[in-house]
C-alpha cells in the first residue's frame, strides 16, 4: 500500500485528514505528524510516497523541511505537497521553488485533496521507474566501459598474435616446401603448420568480431543530445538544471550512435558531479564549425580542476578500487572512442567556475 505523510502542527487538521479520507483507509496507509522534526523521524524508519505539509508551524517550518528533504539523497525524491491558509504569493512560488510538487489552499475540499494525491502518486510511480532505469543504465556504463578497456588491451594483443602466427605458419611451410627436413621432422613440422593456421584463423574470428561493434551510421547529434538531457533529467537534483541549446537546423556526423552516448554521458555526469553543492546548470551545445566540422559543447558551472588533474585527465591514473560508483575510467573511454571514430576533444577550466568540454567531429554532408 502507498504511504502518505501528513504533517500539522494542529492535531484538529490532522484529524480533519483522517476523518475526509476515511473511505481510502484501505487504499492508502495514512501516517501522521505534528512537528517536521517528528515527520523527518518516521521518514527515516519507514519510508513514505508522498507528504503533504503545513508551512507555518513552530519549530521546523514547511520549507526548512522541504529543504532537509532535498538534501538528503534518500528522500530527495519523495513528493511533497504544501498547505497553506496564506495568501501570501511569494511564500507559495517560494515553495514551488525549493521543489514542492504541488499546493493545496486550507481549508482543504476533499475532493480536491483525493485527486491532487492520485496525481502525485501516478507521478511517484512514473519517477521510481525512470530512476531505477537509470541506475541500470548508469551500471550499463560502467560496465561497457570496463569491457571497452579490456577491449583495447586484448586487440593490441591479439595484433601481435597474429603478426607471430603468421611468422610460424609462414616458417614452417618454407621448410616444408623446401624439403629440408627429413621424414620425422617435417611430420612434426606439418602438426607445427596446422596448429599455426588453426590458431590464425582463430585470431582472426576474434578481430572480425571485434570489428562488428564499430558500425557507423548518420547520426543527427541534435536527436542524439535530446535523448541525453531527457536521460539524465529526472536524476538531476532540484538546483542542478540543464541549458541545451539546440540548434534550428538539423546536424549530421558519422559515428557510431552508441559510442556517442557513451561520450557524451560521461562528459555530463562529470560535470553533474562536479557540482556537488547541488547547484548550477549544465549547458549543451552543438554547432557547425566551418564547412566541415561539427563542434558538440558540454558546459557546467562546478568546481573545475586545477593543472595537475588536466594534465593526467585522459589517462588512467584516476582509477580507484574505492566501492562505489566511480571507476575513473571515464574519460580514458572517451578518448578512446574519439580516437576510434575521428573525434577530437579539447577542454577548458577554471577552478571555482566550471569546465567546458568540446568534443569536434568531421561534418557529414547529406
Ligand atoms: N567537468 C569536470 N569538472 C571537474 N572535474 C572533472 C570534470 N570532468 C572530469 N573531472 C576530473 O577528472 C577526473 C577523471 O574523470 P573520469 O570521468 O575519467 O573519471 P571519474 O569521473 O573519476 O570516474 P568514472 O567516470 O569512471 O565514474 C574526475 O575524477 C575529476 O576529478
Ligand atoms: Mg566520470
Amino acid at each position: 500500500m502507498e504511504r502518505i505523510l501528513f504533517i500539522d502542527d494542529e492535531q484538529m487538521v490532522l484529524d480533519g485528514f483522517k476523518r475526509l479520507l476515511w473511505e481510502y483507509r484501505n487504499n492508502w496507509e495514512m501516517e501522521f505528524a505534528l512537528s517536521g522534526s517528528d515527520a523527518l523521524r518516521m521518514i527515516e524508519l519507514h519510508p513514505v510516497d508522498v507528504i503533504i505539509t503545513d508551512i507555518r508551524m513552530p519549530g521546523m517550518s514547511g520549507l526548512e523541511l522541504l529543504e532537509q528533504l532535498k538534501q538528503n539523497e534518500n528522500h530527495r525524491n519523495i513528493p511533497v505537497v504544501v498547505l497553506t491558509a496564506d495568501q501570501d504569493r511569494t511564500l507559495k512560488r517560494k515553495a514551488l521553488e525549493m521543489g514542492a510538487i504541488d499546493l493545496l489552499n486550507k481549508p482543504v475540499d476533499k475532493e480536491d485533496l483525493v485527486a491532487r494525491i492520485k496525481n502525485v502518486l501516478q507521478l511517484k510511480h512514473y519517477q521510481d521507474i525512470v530512476i531505477e532505469n537509470n541506475k541500470a543504465l548508469e551500471k550499463q556504463l560502467v560496465i561497457s566501459q570496463k569491457m571497452d578497456l579490456v577491449g583495447v588491451m586484448a586487440s593490441g594483443a591479439i595484433h601481435d598474435l597474429s603478426n607471430l602466427l603468421a611468422i610460424i605458419v609462414g616458417y614452417s611451410s618454407f621448410l616444408i616446401e623446401e624439403n629440408m627436413l627429413d621424414k620425422i621432422e617435417s611430420t612434426s613440422m606439418e602438426k607445427i603448420r596446422r596448429a599455426g593456421d588453426k590458431a590464425s584463423s582463430l585470431v582472426n574470428q576474434i578481430l572480425k568480431f571485434s570489428r562488428l561493434d564499430q558500425k557507423l551510421t548518420t547520426i543527427n547529434v541534435n536527436e542524439i543530445i535530446d535523448d541525453i538531457v531527457s536521460i539524465l533529467s529526472p536524476t538531476l537534483s532540484n538546483g542542478i538544471h540543464i541549458k541545451w541549446g539546440k540548434p534550428n537546423e538539423a546536424i549530421y556526423i558519422k559515428s557510431n550512435a552508441v559510442k556517442l552516448q557513451q561520450v557524451l554521458l560521461n562528459l555530463c555526469i562529470n560535470g553533474i558531479q562536479a557540482m556537488s553543492d547541488s547547484q548550477g546548470f549544465l549547458a549543451l551545445s552543438a554547432k557547425r564549425v566551418g564547412q566541415e566540422t561539427v563542434c558538440i559543447e558540454v558546459m557546467d558551472t562546478g568546481a573545475g580542476m586545477d593543472n595537475e588533474t588536466m594534465k593526467k585527465l585522459f589517462t588512467l591514473s584516476f582509477i580507484s578500487n574505492e566501492e562505489g560508483k566511480k571507476t575513473g575510467l571515464g574519460l580514458f573511454a572517451v578518448k578512446h572512442i574519439l580516437d576510434e571514430y575521428k573525434g577530437k576533444i579539447e577542454v577548458e577550466s577554471e577552478q571555482g567556475k566550471g569546465t567546458t568540454f568540446r568534443v569536434f567531429f568531421p561534418l557529414f554532408q547529406q
